[in-house]
């Protein structure tokens, strides 16, 4: 079967299709044959070696981490699933090797497939829809009319992050490019900041909630648009963000959190459920499995609304 495999840290081009055997199911193990596999900035991240420290530096290393397919055996002592089931999911964060004929995965890893979605929408919400049901479960508490700002709002968590918090009751300004406005208004966005034309920093209003998904928009700056009691999301922590967001929070009414994603299969089970009630999931581009490195090349500038997907098989 055909597996990407890389054997140095690097861009693209480090990236290769090798001919591996298949794994072999386990008692407690899933085989899977994917479907597709999303593409994330964490593949990019930790193939180009930027996170070292989380994802170690052992090769060959495999690339993906969400996926949809189609269970090929089980294990077992597994009883949930059967040959034939579609299911969704992801791998380890940091080890995820999904783009591949066939993976393994644990039984927690995965969830029925969402009825109605297909096989590159269901694979497009693991990570990001994961990412922004945990945002609003642990760091930023919404009741109706509470401010949101969603600052990088077209990509993948965006897409979840404003439809979960309008679900939820929030009023949702939402900060795009201009290939991004048309999105976040059918998401429902209530206003819509064209980063571009305007600095939403000079717009005068104030925010319970930051949210920042471009790694563009710090604790420091963002602090002047928060309400005297008021949180700050950061997305793409390292150490100093960690270190900073537990004194600052200590010590100020605007406090300041990171997000380190925790996947859960509940996590699945309610991207499945928002998904079958109707949330959108936009898959703007869909490549084949042998341009993996076409598609690797172009996400990280590509300004993608919503999210990018490999079709696998
Ligand atoms: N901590 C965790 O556990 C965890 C988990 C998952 C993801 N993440 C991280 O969370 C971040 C967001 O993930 P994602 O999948 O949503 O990424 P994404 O799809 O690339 O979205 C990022 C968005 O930021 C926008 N952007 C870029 N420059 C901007 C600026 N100056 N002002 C406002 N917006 C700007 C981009 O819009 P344009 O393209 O239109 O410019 C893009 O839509 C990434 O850094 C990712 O690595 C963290």
């Amino acid at each position: 079967m055909k597996k990407i495999i890389y054997h140095r840290f690097g861009d693209a081009e480090v990236l290769e299709m090798a001919d591996v055997a298949m794994p072999a199911v386990s008692e407690t193990t899933v085989l899977i044959k994917v479907k597709a596999v999303s593409i994330n900035p964490l593949d990019w991240k930790i193939r180009n070696g930027e996170m070292k420290l989380m994802s170690g530096s052992k090769f060959p290393r495999g690339i993906g981490i969400d996926f949809s397919g189609i269970v090929e055996a089980v294990g077992s002592t597994i009883k949930a699933y059967k040959k034939g089931d579609e299911v969704f999911g992801l791998l380890d964060v940091f080890k995820g090797a999904a783009l591949a004929d066939y993976i393994l995965a644990d039984e927690q890893d995965i969830a029925a497939k969402p009825k109605g979605a297909s096989f590159e929408q269901a694979a497009a919400a693991p990570v990001v829809g994961s990412a922004a049901i945990q945002l609003f479960d642990t760091l930023v508490n919404i009741q109706a009319g509470t401010e949101v700002l969603i600052n990088g709002a077209s990509g993948g968590i965006g897409m979840f992050a404003i439809q979960i918090a309008k679900k939820k009751g929030a009023a949702v300004t939402a900060v795009v490019s201009d290939n991004g406005l048309e999105a976040a208004e059918d998401w429902g966005s209530d206003v819509v900041i064209n980063y571009r034309n305007e600095d939403v920093l000079q717009a005068g209003k104030l925010y319970d909630a930051v949210i920042d998904l471009s790694n563009q928009l710090p604790y420091s700056a963002a602090k002047k648009i928060m309400k005297a009691s008021s949180v700050y999301v950061h997305t793409a922590p390292g150490p100093k963000e960690i270190i900073s967001s537990f004194f600052i929070s200590l010590f100020s009414a605007k406090k300041y959190k990171v997000l380190m994603l925790k996947p859960s299969p509940v996590y699945l089970k309610a991207l499945k459920s928002y998904m079958e009630a109707g949330l959108s999931v936009v898959v703007s581009r869909v490549y084949s499995f042998d341009a993996f490195k076409t598609a690797y090349t172009e996400a990280p500038r590509a300004h993608i609304v919503g999210k990018s997907v490999i079709r696998v098989n």
